[in-house]
């Protein structure tokens, strides 16, 4: 795609074309820079008529020791840029808890995605070093849904979004890869220079634990949007 623009809203036509075509489609949803424009995409398809009433969405993952309502919780976030802007019921939207013990609260989320059954369409970011949600560098490609801590790279990518010297979070709770590779499809957006080394290495690189997202290589139906800065390593 010639930039960010064009391929964010690529990925947000192609999730409100499966919900067109399914309107009771189970979304795996992902946060981040990346994503902000996508949601924006949506929130405009929905005001000129889409409906996600009967749509379920699961997030990826939450900080640690950030309850819903503080401004960087991915909670937050989900609110900010789509939920509060669309008709999904408030029920139908999981993400898990930043509040809670973390080892409890990645075994609750675990427990509400086995009962909900397979996604239709995950939405995936690529972190700068090659994580995929919060799967760092190291992890194996059929990790549980489960607490983590971020790497020294991942705290520094998203501390932008920490204002007033706050500090990112340690850890996290994740969906696991081997979640997100049981979904039906999955959907990947990197843009801009910043993702190109994470890219090549996603794309050309050794499938394996040192970048989780080559991981997205071994998934049958899997598409992958990119903008000419990110590929500008391949
Ligand atoms: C965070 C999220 C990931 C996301 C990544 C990239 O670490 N946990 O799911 O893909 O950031 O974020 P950005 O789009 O801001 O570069």
């Amino acid at each position: 795609m010639p930039d960010a623009e064009t391929a964010a809203a690529a990925v947000a036509r192609q999730i409100a074309e499966t919900v067109a075509a399914r309107p009771d489609a189970i979304l795996g949803l992902a946060t981040g820079g990346t994503m902000e424009p996508v949601y924006a995409h949506l929130v405009r398809a929905h005001c000129e008529g889409l409906s996600f009433a009967h749509v379920r969405t699961v997030n990826l993952d939450e900080y640690v020791g950030l309850p819903p309502d503080h401004p960087n919780s991915y909670h937050s976030y989900m609110a900010r840029h789509f939920l509060d802007h669309v008709d999904i019921p408030r029920e139908h939207s999981l993400i898990p808890r930043g509040d809670r013990e973390p080892e409890a609260a990645a075994r609750e989320y675990a427990a509400l995605l086995e009962r909900l059954g397979p996604v239709d369409l995950q939405l995936l970011g690529v972190g700068h070093n090659g994580h995929i949600a919060f799967n760092e560098p190291g992890t194996p490609v059929d990790a549980p849904t489960r607490a983590v801590r971020l790497s020294p790279e991942t705290r520094r990518a998203n501390l932008r979004f920490f204002a007033g010297g706050e500090t990112v979070p340690a850890e996290a709770v994740t969906m696991g890869t081997a979640q997100i590779m049981s979904a039906r499809s999955l959907l990947a957006l990197a843009v801009g220079d910043a993702k190109a080394r994470a890219l090549a290495t996603a794309l050309d690189g050794v499938i394996g634990p040192d970048c989780p997202a080559s991981y997205l290589r071994l998934h049958p139906a899997c598409t992958i949007i990119a903008d000419r800065a990110a590929c500008s390593d391949l």
